[in-house]
């Protein structure tokens, strides 16, 4: 069989850091261990029945057979305008501020070849989420990194960007609360990143994927809250983490019009819509009962009490996040991210995931998802507390 070189350009995407100690968990599994998974980011709990039955029902609905319109059903970003309203006091035209999406991450990885020409500079969080980076290759742009530092609560410092690098930037991807270290951003932050944004031409990109996820009676804030957001950028909020619905690849950009319209056309050549029964689900759960959210909230709270009270209680000094559904450990002294993380699968068959493949200030810290149960999570803990290094302390 002939073999077909790939191309240049899938050649140059990032490599998948996570692969090896993904492979070696799955070995610890096949030699019959009780290997407890706390590395990746997939929601354990289920959609919630109402947005389930929604879809059933559409289902059935012959209008849903046939090609949905380009673009999205006009109830569909209506709904989102409503819940935009409803949630954040944010107002949205629906038919020039909001765009469809598979996914969040379809439209994260679509935004730089809609903005961008090859060479142009990104702006990336470092630690970060690492399908900021595919969308930046597919597009031939530079990547400078911002340091997201525990001093400055995970939040870049923007004195410490180069004035070149500001001046060469033309997008930022941002992304509270955030995906690896659980820190909250304030409206304060959002202001003075519009007006970065103003005085240096940069369009930013704030992933909400975890908006829904905020601890400690604290609502984490839309970018869009934040005056004259939508003259400088987007939000893209996902449906997977907020209704727990990861498989059925839904989500939104919302805010500024150019942005917006360069998402749709883009899109028209990708796709069609998607499966209409989707979008009626997803509007039923941006518009239909909310008790769900609340109680997905005080599980995870819960959950990460129990794992941070927990991990305090041997000695391992950590902090709680602030949301998101992510712990983000520094690791004792003395180990790499990925040394340590190594022993917690060898001699705790607990994954971990190293933060330094999230970006080079990820290192000194693992990943950990609070994405089972407390059970599991307290059993994790009690075998944490018997490696030798916390035995000692
Ligand atoms: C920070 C962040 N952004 C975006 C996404 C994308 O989610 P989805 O593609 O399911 O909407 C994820 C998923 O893990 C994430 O962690």
């Amino acid at each position: 069989m002939k073999h077909f070189p790939q191309s240049e350009i899938l050649n140059s995407l990032p490599k998948q850091f996570f692969a090896s100690l993904v492979k070696k968990a799955g070995e610890y599994i096949e030699r019959g261990f009780d290997v407890i998974n706390l590395g990746q980011g997939n929601p354990d709990q289920p959609t919630p029945g109402h947005i389930v039955a929604k879809l059933q029902e559409a289902a059935a609905n012959p209008i849903n057979h046939k090609y949905s319109p380009f673009q999205g059903f006009p109830y569909l970003k209506k709904a989102v305008s409503d819940f935009y309203f409803r949630e954040y006091g944010v107002e949205l035209n629906p038919e020039k501020e909001v765009a469809i999406l598979f996914g969040g991450k379809a439209g994260l990885v679509e935004i730089p070849q809609c903005l961008l020409n090859p060479g142009d500079t990104v702006l990336v969080p470092d630690p970060g989420y690492p399908d900021y980076w595919s969308g930046v290759a597919l597009a031939k742009a530079e990547m400078v990194t911002m340091p997201l530092k525990e001093e400055n609560r995970f939040l870049p410092d923007y004195s410490e960007l180069g004035t070149e690098d500001l001046e060469k930037a033309k997008l930022m991807f941002l992304n509270y609360p955030n995906n690896p270290t659980g820190a909250v951003a304030d409206l304060e932050f959002f202001e003075e990143t519009v007006s970065l944004a103003n005085d240096h031409d940069i369009c930013i990109v704030h992933d909400f994927a975890y908006g829904g996820i905020g601890f400690d009676g604290v609502k984490p804030p839309s970018f869009l809250q934040a005056q004259g957001a939508k003259d400088v950028g987007i939000e893209i909020y996902t449906l997977s983490k907020t209704y727990n619905m990861a498989g059925w690849r839904v989500a939104f950009a919302v805010g500024n019009e150019s942005v917006i319209s360069a998402l749709e056309l883009i899109q028209d050549h990708l796709y069609v819509s998607l499966f209409g029964a989707v979008q009626e689900a997803a509007a039923e759960a941006l518009t239909g009962p909310q008790d769900c959210v609340k109680e997905l909230n005080e599980m995870y709270e819960q959950r990460r009490n129990c794992l941070i009270d927990g991990l305090c209680s041997i000695g391992w000094d950590v902090s709680a996040p602030k949301g998101s559904f992510f712990a983000w450990l520094k690791v004792p002294n003395g180990f790499s991210s990925e040394e340590f993380s190594n022993i917690l699968l060898e001699k705790a068959q607990v994954v971990a995931a190293p933060g330094v493949g999230f970006g080079s200030y990820g290192e000194g810290y693992v990943r950990i998802g609070l994405l089972t149960s407390e059970e599991r999570l307290a059993e994790a803990v009690k075998r944490i507390s018997e490696l030798e290094i916390f035995k000692k302390s």
